[in-house]
């Protein structure tokens, strides 16, 4: 990598970060466009998110990833925030575009786009989503947009009813909140085609577990985990074991990243050579999330 007084700098602010698989992931795809950008993880402080943005704006840095805890708080440093990201009510990536700092969400683009890639296609579909924190309601988001049903599960059934009703004001498509149960969920599952996980239940170290039942899943589902450590779930396990469509949480990882790549560079990213950087880091050891 040759870096010059020239070199654009992106980075990730999180915090944890060091176990990021995007600088990795990114560094790849600049260096196989042979584009003269960096890639690096900054730790910020909740404390000190502010500042970090602003000093980002300072030096001049190109373009952020922002992970967790600062999703929804680092919207308020931005002197724009696109309309999606807005309905989302968090931002992953922010564009440096000549000194105003904007806002994007590009999770629920990636999940989708993961989906779509795989050959599963929501239009006309009912899509159950377990999970309305901030993965859960970025995926509601553009699920809704696209598929014809819409069901939310969420632990805390108020966050899963808010995010629906919300949804509800702005499409005229069938979509619900409510709480987990075994009942609930047999009953949602029934008539389901496409389930996704976007809660943290099976990631590591709980490799063993899974909010859904074996019991219930049916060869004719399409499943997407969106945690990719372990790279394959329990839940995507039990869904390969009754012949069941799987997406591994890597897709959606890599589609997101490749999303946030385009705003920055305004190049198409190179998916594929993303996808597999982070899979041989994945691979190489270690805990990474
Ligand atoms: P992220 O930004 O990765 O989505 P998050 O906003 O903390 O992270 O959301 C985590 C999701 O996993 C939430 O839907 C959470 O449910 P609550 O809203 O009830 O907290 C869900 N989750 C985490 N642990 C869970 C558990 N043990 N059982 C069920 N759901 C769980």
């Amino acid at each position: 990598m040759k870096i010059s007084g020239k070199t654009r700098v992106c980075g990730i602010i999180g915090d944890p970060v060091e176990h990021s698989l995007s600088p990795v992931m990114h560094n790849a795809a600049f260096e196989e466009l042979n584009l003269d950008f960096v890639y690096v993880a900054f730790r910020v402080r909740r404390e000190e998110l502010g500042e970090a943005i602003i000093g980002a704006r300072s030096l001049n840095l190109h373009g952020l990833n922002v992970t967790m805890p600062h999703k929804n708080a680092a919207m308020k440093y931005l002197d724009e925030i696109d309309s999606t990201a807005r309905s989302i009510g968090a931002v992953n990536t922010i564009l440096n575009k000549e000194g105003r700092l904007i806002g994007y969400n590009t999770d629920g683009i990636g999940a989708l786009k993961a989906l779509k890639e795989n050959g599963i296609t929501p239009k006309g579909k009912k899509l159950l989503l377990l999970g309305a924190g901030g993965a859960g309601k970025a995926i509601a988001f553009h699920a809704a947009q696209e598929a014809e049903e819409l069901v939310i599960l969420n632990r805390t059934p108020q966050k899963a009813k808010k995010l629906a009703e919300a949804l509800r004001k702005e499409s005229n498509k069938k979509i619900n909140g409510n709480a987990f149960s075994i009942e609930i969920m047999k009953k949602e599952l029934r008539d389901a085609d496409i389930l996704v996980n976007a809660t943290s239940v099976g990631m590591h170290p709980d490799v063993n577990q899974s909010l859904v039942s074996p019991s219930l899943l049916k060869p004719d589902l399409c499943v997407m985990d969106i945690i990719y450590n372990p790279l394959e779930t329990k839940l995507a396990k039990d869904a390969k074991a009754v012949g069941a469509k799987v997406v591994p949480g890597i897709e959606m990882l890599a589609y997101q990243g490749a999303a946030s790549f385009k705003i920055w560079t305004n190049h198409p990213a190179p998916v594929k050579v993303m996808k597999q950087t982070a899979l041989n880091k994945l691979s190489e050891s270690g805990v990474y999330y």
